[in-house]
């Protein structure tokens, strides 16, 4: 049985302080919740802070990128050990924003995914088209493309997100019709790919522009599992509200 989950990542936002700040209201907000999973994305420098805050609530913590190896002479990457090491569940990989100012190729993204896993951390990998790519009729085939892309993983043991790459911080939000053919595609690729009992245990996120007038349209469609919340997440009242919403659907 899936659960809904909702995520939000931070990106290059808060200070350490403006992180705790942020995180205090949400758990005074959100402590009672038990029907949907929640997480946190802050950037790195406030993990740990942030992880003392809610250590012992019902918000689990994720870092935005991880490297696959866990240590050595990569100067300025950060080792899957640490993140666990610093209380950790979840890891987003292959987010489009790391593909395009970071050249992340699919090669790298497969190589971080197994790396999350072998360390017991669930990546929360990404997936999605560019708005060229949608008006040329493109979208199922850049999909199916970067799942093939994730070869040899299990994926029993992640979480994808739908991140149409036109609706990312643009306030375009894919309508929750147009959203639902993308995920019910993705899950009847893995079907077909791998069995329906792991299509239908896979949790697909929808990512771009979700907010609180969008988020309950979107998850009641049969195929959406929840979002990665960018902008609206940085907002304690607007996280918040998007998470009562969900937990009412
Ligand atoms: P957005 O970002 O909600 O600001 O569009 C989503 C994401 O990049 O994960």
């Amino acid at each position: 049985m899936r659960r809904y989950l909702i995520a939000g990542n931070w990106k290059m936002n808060k200070t350490i302080k403006e992180a705790c700040e942020l995180v205090n209201k949400l758990v005074a907000e959100l402590k009672d919740i038990k029907e949907i999973d929640i997480a946190i994305f802050p950037p790195f420098t406030a993990l740990s802070e942030t992880y003392k805050i809610i250590k012992e609530t019902n918000i689990s913590l994720g870092a935005q990128n991880m490297w696959y190896e866990p240590k050595g002479a990569y100067t300025g990457e950060t080792s899957p050990a640490f993140i666990v090491d610093v209380g950790c569940k979840y890891v987003i990989v292959g987010h489009s924003e790391r593909r395009k100012y970071f050249q992340e190729k699919d090669e790298l993204i497969n190589r971080k995914v197994k790396s999350a896993i072998e360390w017991n951390l669930i990546p929360i990998v990404c997936v999605g088209e560019t708005l060229e790519q949608r008006e040329k009729g493109e979208t199922n085939k850049v999909i199916e493309y970067e799942i093939n892309e994730l070869d040899g993983i299990d994926f029993s043991k992640i979480v994808l997100a739908y991140e149409p790459i036109w609706a990312i911080g643009t306030g375009k939000t894919a309508t929750p019709e147009t959203a639902e053919e993308t995920h019910k595609f993705i899950r009847d690729l893995i079907q077909k790919k791998y069995s329906p009992e792991i299509a239908s245990n896979l949790c697909i996120l929808y990512g771009g522009s979700a907010k609180p007038d969008n988020i309950e349209a979107l998850i009641r469609k049969p195929d959406i599992d929840g979002a990665l919340v960018g902008g609206a997440s940085l907002e304690a009242n607007s996280f918040i509200e998007m998470i009562k919403k969900a937990r009412s659907v």
